[in-house]
């Protein structure tokens, strides 16, 4: 387990599969993320044995996220990992919406960083989101993330092109606002 101050985040289980066929299929948190069709059981459940015990540098890192008291809220994980530049792409879907805008986005994030940075030993993650997505730019912002850039028109939702907003941290700003001390706290287990 890699543990947070609100999460746990935890390896993904078969067990975890109504609750993630069920988010990939709600069109309120599907529109923030890349997901446009509809998922079947199969698909998940497909997607489900690949993250099970693949987390690395190969295969990126899936990982379920956990309140304190044990309720599986969401998913989150690295992935387009490369070796050689030490820099990763991060995803978060927190699925369950009665958990959005209560601090637990900004715990799971913070927690998979210093994860990536202390125990991967990346150099640098980045992220798109898309402009109308305000939580989601809200909580990376908060999380230390850094607009670079916008991918102009690059995403077709709604009737219309958004850009997607490119965004990144590196680790020594990562270590400014978080502390390179808390890296003893970067625990995994499992
Ligand atoms: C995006 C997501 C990870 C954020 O996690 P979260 O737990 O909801 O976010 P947090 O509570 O940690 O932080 C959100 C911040 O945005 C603020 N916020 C919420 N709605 C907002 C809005 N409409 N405009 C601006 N800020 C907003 C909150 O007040 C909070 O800031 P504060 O702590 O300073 O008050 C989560 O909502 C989620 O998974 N959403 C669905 C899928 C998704 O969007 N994934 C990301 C795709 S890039």
């Amino acid at each position: 387990m890699i543990e947070g101050k609100m999460v746990r985040l935890r390896a993904l289980e078969q067990s975890d599969l109504e609750r993630a066929y069920e988010w990939a299929n709600d069109r309120e948190v599907t529109r923030l993320l890349m997901i446009r069709y509809p998922m079947s059981r199969g698909d998940e459940e497909k997607w489900l044995s690949e993250s099970s015990g693949q987390n690395g540098f190969e295969h990126g890192v899936r990982l379920a996220i956990e309140t304190k008291d044990g309720a599986h809220i969401g998913v989150t994980g690295l992935h387009r990992v490369s070796p050689e530049d030490r820099c990763a792409e991060l995803g978060i879907m927190i699925g369950d919406k009665s958990f959005w805008s209560n601090g637990y986005g900004t715990d799971t994030i913070v927690t998979l960083l210093r994860f990536a940075f202390y125990q991967m030993n990346l150099h640098r993650v980045g992220l798109g989101v898309f402009p109308f997505n305000e939580r989601g730019m809200a909580c990376y912002l908060k999380c230390g993330f850094i607009e670079e850039g916008r991918n102009r028109e690059n995403i077709y939702k709604d009737g219309r092109y958004w850009d997607v907003i490119r965004m990144g941290i590196l680790r020594d700003e990562f270590d400014k606002l978080h502390g390179e001390a808390e890296a003893e706290t970067a625990t995994a287990t499992g």
